[in-house]
């Protein structure tokens, strides 16, 4: 079932933060709402998410549920970047270009950021940003935590062999590596991999899981594998800044709900298979270029601004890439179908 009712919503390609919450999450927020529970992520439903995501991942974790991708990263950079220290990430990081400095507003740490093509780090340039921090010793931030996005912001995904490389040079200067997998579901769907191949098992120690893009309606997850030394007062610092909800046990009935139905990966999928279906379509037109290769539900295209204002005037909600001039960001969600990105296609080919 799409989740579309309305013509205003027919070829909205804004995010996948603008799709509707699917049904079977819903329900299961139904569900929830019956009895008095312990408040504060004490209650049941919490309890029963670390065994879940332990199955999912294959191995021991500490979970705590969170609302907002925002706060699963700068809560979990938070514990690991002290104020004099500092977060490598890609230019494009969304926690670089689109959180507001929240990893650095929490420590007053910083972020340093290291180039790499399609979104994705170079592991080389990664080792001459650390090897060059190093000899400035105290004159600049301490380097304490490598951060990953998995699916990355250009809609391009990481190999379990990539983040491993990347992993490994960050562990070999000490630092703790962080993966924003807002969009892990999508990069899971497109490698077909286990989620543990691309987490844990490739050298990740914190994850932002994200599932609010791929069908919830705003729940995240902070998960710790191996040492769980930083995550131990992970509470103190959500109840500090407002984040540990009272009712968390919704969250977790989102989350649960998620991983327990399997649904995850097929939605994934399902939004996957469009965006490629959107790439090969745009690729025909001879004003059109892919930007970068397209392989999570993610696609960013430069196009003439006299199309892109043609587009929009027929219809189509999608808004241009702020980190490049003349290109555009189009985002298959499970509010978009097959016939949407048909009749998208034809408009371009018109326009
Ligand atoms: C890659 C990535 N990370 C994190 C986030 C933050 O999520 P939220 O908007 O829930 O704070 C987003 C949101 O669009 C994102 O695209």
């Amino acid at each position: 079932m799409k989740l579309t009712d309305s013509p205003r919503e027919m070829m909205d390609f804004g995010s996948d933060n603008e799709a509707p919450v699917r049904p079977v999450i819903m329900s299961a927020i139904v569900a929830e709402n019956c009895g008095t529970v312990l408040s504060y992520g004490e209650d049941a439903t919490t309890a029963a998410l670390r065994p879940a995501f332990e199955e999912l991942f294959g191995t021991d974790l500490e979970v705590m549920p969170v609302s907002t991708g925002t706060a699963a990263n700068a809560i979990s950079l938070s514990q690991v970047m002290p104020p004099h220290g500092a977060t490598l990430c890609h230019h494009y990081a969304h926690i670089r270009t689109h959180e507001c400095g929240a990893p650095e507003f929490f420590t007053g740490g910083k972020l340093i950021a290291v180039g790499g093509d399609n979104g994705k780090l170079d592991p080389a340039e990664l080792r001459a940003v650390l090897k060059s921090n190093e000899k400035t010793r105290y004159h600049s931030n301490r380097a304490s935590a490598l951060s990953l996005s998995q699916a990355t912001e250009c809609g391009t995904v990481y190999t379990p062999d990539e983040i491993s490389a990347l992993a490994k040079v960050a562990h070999e200067h000490g630092l703790v590596v962080h993966l924003d997998g807002a969009r892990l579901a999508n990069a899971v769907a497109h490698l077909r991999c286990s989620p543990a191949s691309i987490t844990w098992q490739a050298g990740v120690d914190i994850l932002s899981f994200g599932s609010s893009k791929n069908g919830t309606l705003n729940a995240e997850a902070i998960i710790s594998f191996g040492s769980h030394r930083w995550f131990d007062d992970v509470k103190y610092r959500l109840k500090q800044t407002g984040h540990l909800l009272s009712k968390t046990r919704y969250l977790s009935a989102q989350l649960l709900a998620y991983i327990n139905s399997g649904l995850w990966l097929e939605w994934a999928r399902e939004a996957n298979a469009l965006a490629t279906l959107m790439a090969e379509g745009l690729e025909k037109h001879e004003d059109i270029r892919l930007a970068f290769p397209v392989q999570a539900n993610v696609v960013l295209v430069e196009m003439p601004q006299a199309l892109a204002d043609h587009l929009h005037k027929s219809g189509a909600r999608f808004y241009p890439w702020a980190e490049s001039p003349g290109c555009f960001r189009l985002v298959m969600s499970n509010s978009t179908d097959e016939k949407q990105v048909q009749t998208f296609l034809r408009l371009a080919r018109a326009g």
